[in-house]
């Protein structure tokens, strides 16, 4: 059954993406074959995990785990806003992409800002760099390779890289620097840039989490660490890992396009039943340090080869769970690559955007200066916990060029904070 059902998810993307492909600006075309593309989301996002599922800890509906429900919901609406919402209706509004240029652009507050107001999802179909359009277009064309995209997507790779190494207008353009696409290049890219051409399906396994880790030491360990910090290796099942893998390179859902990373997120595609698996054995793994919180958020950051990653800052959770996943043999600096977390909370008299936004770096910087820091060097399956508000970083990094190479982080953000 299961088998079947994957047959169906995975052969009905190409097909429907080739219709798209040939539909063009025909709408009566791309109806049909945006409503193809959105049966063979569900169909990869059908039961076992379905709302009907009860929770590994509660025995409650999965109603209950916001998160969950949340990424169900998102990834059923993300074949639409992919593609009737955008390509439908971007061309209507292609006009404005004249204003927004016009406009002293400060990223990356803005990058999210489109023509589309109601559009409140990330990821900008008209802001972009070139680090973005080519790890889109090594993805199409590994995707093309396996036969999970047709051929003809091969004019898409060749438009992609085209616009990654034409400098807009007579600007310099680094390969990490936001630009706004100018209408030849938006027309070029535009029908599929940032849309979801293909999202892997992915199977529930009989154990996600290594199940031969001592959960109660390590949760021992945790516990009495003051602040709570904890890493550890061999984080999950050589079968989950790879499942993750497979999904991070092949999925087309890194639409966050950030300054030296991109981003996918949990209710934007992130959230197959694999990653779900994995929030729900934390839950019954570490009772004590997950349990019943409710899972806020997860991501995934993929990052150019090198470069500082994320700037200092906290989140706004109880405990985040993060780990790597991307090969050692891709890491050229094994001694670092990671992350920093210090030993420093954020003040409970200090708002959000006093402790995450990245403009307050120098705020945060003194305040962590006095205190030490832990240093987790990068490895992969290693799984590194820490209560949300310690201050943290990604540690510098320099990795090897390539799509499978990317240093790769997924995060789990439980409880609100
Ligand atoms: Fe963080």
């Amino acid at each position: 059954m299961l088998a079947a059902r994957d047959n169906v998810a995975a052969h009905l993307q190409p097909t429907a993406k080739a219709m798209m492909f040939d539909a063009g600006a025909d709408p009566g075309l791309m109806r049909q074959a945006v409503a193809l593309f959105a049966e063979a989301i569900l169909h990869a996002r059908s039961p076992p995990w379905t709302t009907t599922v009860p929770s590994a800890t509660t025995g409650h509906a999965e109603e209950d785990h916001p998160g969950r429900a949340r990424a169900f919901y998102g990834q059923r609406d993300l074949a639409f806003r992919h593609n009737l919402a955008v390509l439908e209706n971007i061309w209507a509004t292609m006009d404005d992409i004249g204003g927004l240029k016009s406009k002293a652009i400060t990223l990356p507050t803005q990058m999210k800002t489109t023509p589309r107001a109601d559009m409140e999802r990330r990821g900008s179909p008209f802001i972009t760099h070139a680090s973005k359009l080519n790890h889109d277009a090594e993805q199409i064309s590994n995707l093309i390779n396996n036969g999970k995209l047709p051929t003809k997507f091969w004019r898409v790779v060749h438009d992609y890289i085209e616009v990654a190494t034409s400098r807009p207008d007579t600007e310099e353009v680094s390969d990490h620097q936001y630009f706004v696409m100018s209408m030849e290049q938006f027309t070029k890219v535009g029908r599929f840039f940032n849309t979801l051409l293909y999202l892997p399906p992915t199977k529930p396994l009989p154990h996600a989490v290594n199940p031969d880790l001592d959960f109660a030491a390590l949760e021992e360990s945790y516990l009495s660490s003051d602040p709570n910090i904890l890493f550890f290796d061999n984080f999950l099942t050589p079968e989950a890992l790879q499942g993750l893998i497979d999904f991070c390179n092949e999925g087309t859902i890194y639409f966050d396009t950030r300054e030296g990373y991109l981003g996918a997120y949990l209710d934007e595609g992130l959230g197959t039943p694999l990653l779900l698996q994995i929030a729900d054995e934390l839950r019954w793994r570490f009772p004590m340090i997950v349990g019943d919180l409710p899972l806020g958020n997860a991501w995934s950051y993929k990052y150019d080869s090198t470069g500082k990653g994320i700037r200092i800052h906290a989140d706004q959770a109880v405990v985040n769970l993060n780990f790597w996943i991307t090969p050692d043999d891709a890491n050229l600096d094994p001694g670092s690559g990671g992350i920093v977390v210090y030993k420093r909370r954020a003040p409970a008299d200090w708002s959000f955007a006093d402790y995450n936004h990245f403009q307050n770096e120098g705020k945060i910087s003194r305040h962590v200066a006095s205190g030490e820091a832990v240093v987790v060097p990068y490895r992969q399956n290693r799984m590194v916990m820490f209560d949300s508000t310690l201050f943290h970083k990604t540690d510098s990094h320099r990795f090897k060029k390539g799509l499978f190479n990317r240093r790769i982080n997924l995060t789990f953000l439980f409880g609100s904070g």
